[in-house]
């Protein structure tokens, strides 16, 4: 087999020729004969001035280089597509799938015989995987961990559930500009992602259970030694990939790893944006999520680690307690120890090197769990016949079971625009509807989910309101939330039918979500709906293509011609 220098030559008609030229023009960075006939290992640099999450790469790379070295292998640091949450208009989530092209192409057109790809904030994990697995090139993932906490008046604090909190309290007039303002300053103490049970978080930790990265990847703060070792020890792994050919992710994304994954989502109490992106990285293998399959692992894994929006802690008490090897071991049962890791052997050899660590109490027993039920639950009924989603361990408990008349948004514009508004007819026990928000919609599915309590109703003190969407909602968030309706409304979804006044009843100890009005009236509203047109920002690049192709959330939004399904 091709190997090095020699894989992928540029079309010229002479594979001598090229490879000739391929050296010439290398030679011009100063590489030895010697250093270019070694096994390569590509690395993807996500270091971007936008990208402060990513503020600790250019180190990760200098120590997975090492890593490569120390083995006999050689470095190929290339640049990749970088997107932070907060930097990306309109959302980062429409970048998800250019970020998977971009890393897939590239490690496709470069000569490699391994990769390291390293990535943290909230999409870039997703993409990088999804990425991996359509090329099947041994690929170790180094997470960029996640930030320490910070502290204000006596607090920990941590991004974002706490800026969600406290803005909260401050739109609510409890915390006056000066005192926001000096919090602004201490939410992100350092680099690396949020650190809390956010998505970044989420997929970390997914991304350990599903053994494609070395042990306690998901949770080692950005800032400390140990990430910057484990890096080293990364470089070393994917040399020795190099070499041997393998493991592959098609050998590491088996059934088994699948469901180790969806078992962690579930226990960690991890976002419900790592259900769209672990559906979107298994269509890009033979295998599938199902959603209904997914509920039923929920309603038998408890939420173990106690962690904000869920819980307490933050992710660093998650690491100092273990991290995901001793969540597996106080998982027991519920995981598939056989399924095999990038570190060369099975969860087995990693658990069995996982002891308690006394005095730490991030990571719980199954008698003594944060929520008897998995994090999240998957609903169905009249108005999400594809499903939908809650995060059930972060929500109010009186509100699971809850009927209450539809304030409807039509658009994210619309809710900001009149959320606030004084005269908004708007009860403590109402349902908030926001539709057009779904991946065609907004469009990409924009973190909006996450309606804010109308601020008259926040002002008297009302913390929290059954909200329904077919947006997403940032995995920091706490609240009664129901998201990822599919169909999404401009989709020709349900959604679209709600009127303001309509009564919609959640039951999540049933898995409904539905909408009280018969089905003669819906489809007499059904009629009524304007015809569909493609927006005017879907008419050219990169937008046209996200519209006319993007899946469904249910789908994990991944574009149809991306999945395994659409290669045969
Ligand atoms: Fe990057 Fe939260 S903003 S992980």
């Amino acid at each position: 087999m091709t190997k090095g220098l020699r894989k992928g030559l540029t079309s010229y008609g002479d594979p001598d020729f090229s490879l000739f030229l391929r050296k010439v023009f290398i030679k011009a960075m100063g590489y030895s004969d010697d250093a270019l006939e070694r096994p390569i290992v590509g690395i993807t640099n996500t270091y971007s001035d936008y990208n402060p999450c990513h503020g600790n790469v250019p180190q990760l790379i200098e120590a997975v280089k090492r890593g490569v070295m120390l083995s006999g292998a050689m470095p190929f640091a290339f640049p990749t597509i970088s997107i932070h949450e907060s930097f990306s208009h309109p959302t980062s989530m429409y970048l998800r799938n250019l970020m998977a092209m971009d890393t897939e192409e590239m490690i496709r057109a470069q000569p490699m015989d391994a990769v390291v790809v390293i990535g943290g904030c909230d999409k870039t994990l997703p993409a990088q995987i999804m990425a991996a697995a359509s090329v099947d090139l041994p690929t170790v993932v180094v997470p960029v961990g996640p930030m320490v906490v910070g502290h204000h008046k006596g607090e920990v604090l941590g991004a974002c559930t706490d800026c969600r909190r406290l803005w909260a309290s401050f739109r609510a007039g409890k915390i006056d500009e000066s005192e926001i303002d000096q919090v602004e300053e201490r939410l992100a103490p350092s680099v690396g992602t949020c650190m809390v049970m956010g998505t970044a978080s989420t997929m970390a930790c997914v991304t350990e259970s599903l053994g494609l990265s070395l042990p306690m990847s998901g949770t080692i703060p950005a800032p400390h030694a140990e990430r910057i070792r484990l890096a080293e020890a990364s470089g070393r792994r994917a040399a020795e990939m190099a070499v041997a050919g393998g493991p592959c992710p098609s050998e590491l994304l088996t059934p088994a790893a699948f469901r180790n994954a969806q078992v962690v989502l579930q226990a960690i109490g991890g976002s419900t944006n790592g259900l769209i992106h672990l559906t979107a990285i298994a269509n890009r293998t033979p295998h599938r999520l199902d959603l209904d399959a997914f509920d039923q692992i929920g309603r038998d894994v408890p939420v173990l680690v106690d962690l904000k929006p869920s819980g307490e802690h933050y992710m660093e008490h998650f690491h100092q307690a273990g991290g995901v090897p001793r969540l597996m071991v106080e998982l027991g049962d519920l995981i598939d120890l056989d399924a095999k890791t990038v570190a060369g052997g099975t969860l087995r050899d990693i658990v069995a090197n996982a002891p308690p660590v006394p005095g730490e109490d991030a990571i719980r027993a199954k008698d003594n769990p944060i929520n008897r039920e998995g994090a999240l639950a998957v609903l169905r009924g009249n108005l999400a016949p594809d499903g939908a989603v809650i995060k059930q361990s972060a929500a109010t408990p009186g509100l699971l079971q809850h009927t209450g008349r539809a304030v409807v948004f039509e658009s994210v514009e619309d809710m900001t625009l009149r959320i606030d508004d004084q005269n908004l007819d708007v009860k403590a026990d109402d349902v908030l509807v926001l539709r057009n928000a779904g991946p065609k919609g907004a469009p990409g599915m924009p973190e909006a989910g996450y309606l804010p309590i109308p601020q008259k109703l926040a002002r008297a003190g009302v913390k929290d309101m059954v909200r329904i969407s077919d947006a997403r909602m940032s995995g920091t968030a706490f609240g009664t939330i129901v998201l990822h309706i599919a169909p999404e409304s401009a989709a020709g979804g349900p959604l679209a039918l709600v009127r303001s006044g309509d009564q919609i009843q959640l039951d999540v100890a049933n898995r409904r979500i539905s909408l009280l009005v018969d089905d003669a009236e819906l489809m007499k509203r059904r009629r009524m709906l304007p015809p569909k047109r493609s927006p005017e920002w879907a008419k050219r690049g990169y937008a046209h293509l996200l519209y006319d192709t993007i899946l469904q959330a249910d789908e994990g939004c991944d574009f149809d011609f991306m999945t395994a399904k659409g290669k045969q």
